[in-house]
C-alpha cells in the first residue's frame, strides 16, 4: 500500500508512542487497510482474545468495535484498554438486552447459554460460555445439556444447528445486518461474472448463502482457506473490508467482494489511533462483577476449545 507524506509521519509517530508507553494495537480484519500497518497483531475475534489475555504490554489500543474492546478488559483486567473512537458499536450486539435473555432463560429452564462474543459484556454474565465465529461449533457440541440458548446471531445459531445434529438450538432473533443484507441473488449475479471463482462466505449470513458456499470461516480462517485452496479466483461474502485484507496476504490470486460496509468498523482512522495514544482516552472498563461472571463465560470456551 502506498502512504502520503502525511500518513507515513502519523504511522512513525504512533509507533515511537506505542514504544514509549509499552502499548500493544490490536486490530479487527474489518480496519482500514491503512491501519494495518501500525498493529501489533492483526486477526478475527478469538485470535485478538487469547492477544489481549496474553499481552504483557501496559495498554492496549483495540481498533475494532466497543464489544471488542470491552473483552480484552474482561480478559485481562488489570490492563488499561483504549479505544480510538468512543461509540463504535456494533448493530447485532445492541440487537439483545439482557431483559430479552433473562426471559428466554426464564422459558427454557435447562437449557445453557451460549452467547456470541458480538454481545454486550452484560449478556455474557448472564451466559454459561462465550463463543466466536471460529469456535462456536466447538463451544455447542462440547458443552454439557441437549438444549442451548444461542443468542444473539439467529444465522450462525442456524450455522451451528446444522453442524451440531444432536443438540436442540434455540436461538434469538438477532441478525448482522451488514451479513443479512447479502442475498442469493446477488451471489448469482457475481457468479456470471466469475463463474469458476470459489464462494468464502462468513456463517452471519443468511442460510440461502451458505447452502452455496464452498468455505464457511471466520475472517481470519478465510486467509488460511484461500491459501490452501488452489483455486485462483474466489467471491467473498462478508464486511468489504475483508476483501483488502485478503488481497494483501494473498496477492498472487483474484478477491471479489459480495459485501457490505460495516460503519462501525470504519470510524478509527490513523489520526484518531494516534490522539487514541497521546491522551490516553477512551478508556473502556466494565463493572468488577460483570467482569468476573463474564470472564467465566470466556473460559469455558477456552476450556472446550482448547484454547488456555
Ligand atoms: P470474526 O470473529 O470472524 O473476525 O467476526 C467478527 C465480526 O464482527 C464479523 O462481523
Ligand atoms: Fe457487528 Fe456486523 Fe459490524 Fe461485525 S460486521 S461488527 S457483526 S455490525
Amino acid at each position: 500500500m502506498d502512504f502520503s507524506t502525511e500518513q507515513k509521519k502519523i504511522i512513525d509517530e504512533i509507533k515511537k508512542l506505542k514504544r514509549a508507553k509499552n502499548a500493544v494495537i490490536l486490530v479487527h480484519n474489518y480496519q482500514r487497510p491503512e491501519i494495518y500497518e501500525i498493529a501489533d497483531f492483526l486477526g478475527d475475534s478469538l485470535q485478538l482474545c487469547m492477544e489481549a489475555k496474553k499481552t504483557n504490554a501496559d495498554i492496549i489500543v483495540f481498533c475494532g468495535v466497543n464489544f471488542m474492546a470491552q473483552s480484552a478488559y474482561i480478559l485481562n483486567p488489570g490492563k488499561k484498554v483504549l479505544v480510538p473512537f468512543y461509540d463504535a458499536g456494533c448493530a447485532m450486539a445492541d440487537m439483545l438486552k439482557p431483559s430479552d435473555l433473562i426471559e428466554l432463560k426464564k422459558k427454557h429452564p435447562k437449557a445453557k447459554v451460549v452467547t456470541y462474543i458480538n454481545s454486550s459484556a452484560e449478556i455474557k454474565a448472564l451466559s454459561d460460555a462465550v463463543c466466536t465465529s471460529s469456535s462456536a461449533v466447538s463451544v455447542v457440541k462440547g458443552l454439557d445439556g441437549s438444549e442451548i440458548i444461542f443468542v444473539p446471531d439467529k444465522n450462525l445459531a442456524n450455522y451451528v444447528a446444522k453442524n451440531v445434529p444432536g443438540k436442540k438450538i434455540i436461538a434469538f432473533d438477532g441478525h448482522c445486518p451488514i451479513h443479512d443484507f447479502l442475498t442469493k441473488e446477488a451471489l448469482y449475479e457475481a457468479k456470471k461474472e466469475y463463474g469458476n471463482a470459489k464462494i468464502i462466505a462468513h456463517p452471519e449470513s443468511r442460510n440461502e448463502i451458505l447452502e452455496i458456499a464452498d468455505h464457511i470461516t471466520s475472517t481470519s480462517g478465510m486467509i488460511d482457506c484461500a491459501k490452501k485452496d488452489p483455486a485462483k479466483d474466489f467471491l467473498v461474502l462478508t464486511e468489504c473490508g475483508m476483501v483488502e485484507r485478503l488481497k494483501k496476504e494473498i496477492p498472487n490470486k483474484n478477491f471479489h467482494g459480495v459485501c457490505n460496509l460495516c460503519f462501525d468498523m470504519k470510524k478509527n482512522t490513523l489520526e484518531s489511533i494516534l490522539k487514541c495514544l497521546k491522551d490516553e482516552k477512551f478508556m473502556v472498563t466494565v463493572p468488577k462483577d460483570v467482569t468476573e461472571q463474564a470472564l467465566k463465560a470466556f473460559n469455558k470456551m477456552f476450556e472446550l476449545t482448547k484454547n488456555g
